[in-house]
């Protein structure tokens, strides 16, 4: 039997509400969206307009009351995702969250126990989790055609202007929830993260080298893994040849990414080890094109709702990422390397990323 389309809102239509529209008009006959929702009801309407959506409304409870929403996707500022999440899971509504998930891990803590509570779930936005090269490198690494995985580069490199801090909710631990770990670089460790699985420990350092903001412009990071692996990761937004790059090299082939905002399979290469000439055609064979982005990660969604399995990225498996970034700060801001498991609820930097406050501040 034909399943019935999904009846998809999108909640705050800035920035990133684009990439969820054309997400959604891809999958055309899975989905159809059916209402937009901005506090900035002229900016709903004129979003709705141009994506042909039939109802907008100018909060999250008003769209709730009038029902028939199958899957809210949450595009507003970071700080307001826990509530408005919660808010949907009071609902049953399923909610597709943009990252980061949440300010904090205290935050993801107290939202997990409100999904417990609810028959819906959260999934986070984590796209780059999702396009054909990301998942053969897991399948491959799994299948041990890789051999074990020894050392790891994750590279965010990007720039931002003075003037892209202008706007009220960036550059700040209160509303953005910090500065490139938390809004820029979580893509790629998350991605990371996603390869090379449970991270051990950290020790990092912070700077704010260049940007009028309360939080960094600057991190890194060295990160070991229980399997392990060891890594390297820097999150920058002042770096003017700007790029995004991830390295593992394993016992049999360096595997490479080289993109800026979303990868194809153009942007991978593989380097097989001498003796090892088969990854090659290991790597490249029946590989289908799918380019990482919120389509391939919706696409995932509805195959899992379809199963009846957890839709990826669970709220848990978030954890770890949003784990690994107050390991960060707490690591940076204090000194001291952070294990797995040492923030423990309450604690300073699980409370807040930028935990008693950035050294500079
Ligand atoms: N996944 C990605 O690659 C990616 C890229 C950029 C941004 N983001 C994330 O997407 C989120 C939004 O970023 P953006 O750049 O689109 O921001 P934006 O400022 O362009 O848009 C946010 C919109 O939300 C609206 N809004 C604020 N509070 C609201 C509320 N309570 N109810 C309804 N609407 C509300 C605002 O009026 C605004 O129109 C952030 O969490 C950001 O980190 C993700």
């Amino acid at each position: 039997m034909a399943l019935s389309k999904r009846r998809v809102a999108i909640v705050g239509t800035g920035g990133i509400a684009t990439s969820h529209a054309r997400a959604v008009t891809a999958l055309a006959d899975r989905a159809e969206l059916v209402a937009a929702v901005d506090v900035d009801v002229d900016r709903a309407k004129e979003f709705a307009s141009k994506w042909g959506i039939p109802a907008v409304y100018p909060s999250l409870t008003e769209l709730l009351a009038a029902g028939g929403v199958d899957l809210v996707q949450l595009c507003t500022p970071p700080s307001s995702h826990v509530p408005l999440a919660a808010e949907c899971l009071a609902a049953d509504v399923d909610v597709f969250v943009e990252k980061p998930p949440t300010l904090s891990l205290d935050e993801l803590d107290t939202l997990l126990e409100a999904e417990q509570a609810s028959s819906a779930k959260v999934v986070c936005v984590f796209q780059h989790r999702f396009g054909s090269g990301a998942v053969r490198l897991r399948q491959l690494l799994a299948d041990g055609v890789l051999g074990r995985p020894l050392v790891a580069l994750c590279n965010t490199v990007w720039f931002r202007d003075d003037a892209y801090f202008a706007v009220p909710w960036r550059g700040t631990f209160e509303v953005e929830g910090g500065g490139p770990t938390m809004g820029h670089g979580i893509h790629q460790y998350d991605l990371l993260l996603s390869v090379l699985g449970p991270w051990q420990k950290v020790t990092a350092l912070a700077a704010r080298q260049a940007r009028p903001t309360q939080t960094e412009d600057v991190s890194m990071a060295m990160v070991t893994f229980e399997n392990g692996a060891v890594a390297s990761i820097v999150n920058s937004l002042v770096s003017p040849r700007q790029t995004s790059q991830l390295r593992f090299d394993c016992e049999n082939a360096t595997v490479e990414l080289e993109h800026l905002y979303g990868y194809e399979n153009s942007n991978w290469t593989v380097t097989p080890a001498d003796g090892h000439a088969e990854i090659a055609d290991a790597w490249s064979k029946e590989l289908p094109d799918v380019a990482s982005g919120h389509t391939a990660q919706l696409a995932t969604i509805f195959d899992a709702l379809d199963a009846g399995t957890p839709a990826p990225v669970t709220l848990t498996e978030a954890r770890d990422t949003v784990e690994l970034a107050a390991a960060i700060y707490a690591s940076a801001f204090t000194d001291k390397p952070i294990h797995r498991g040492e923030l423990t609820r309450g604690t300073p930097y699980a409370r807040r990323m930028g935990g008693p406050g950035a050294p500079w501040a």
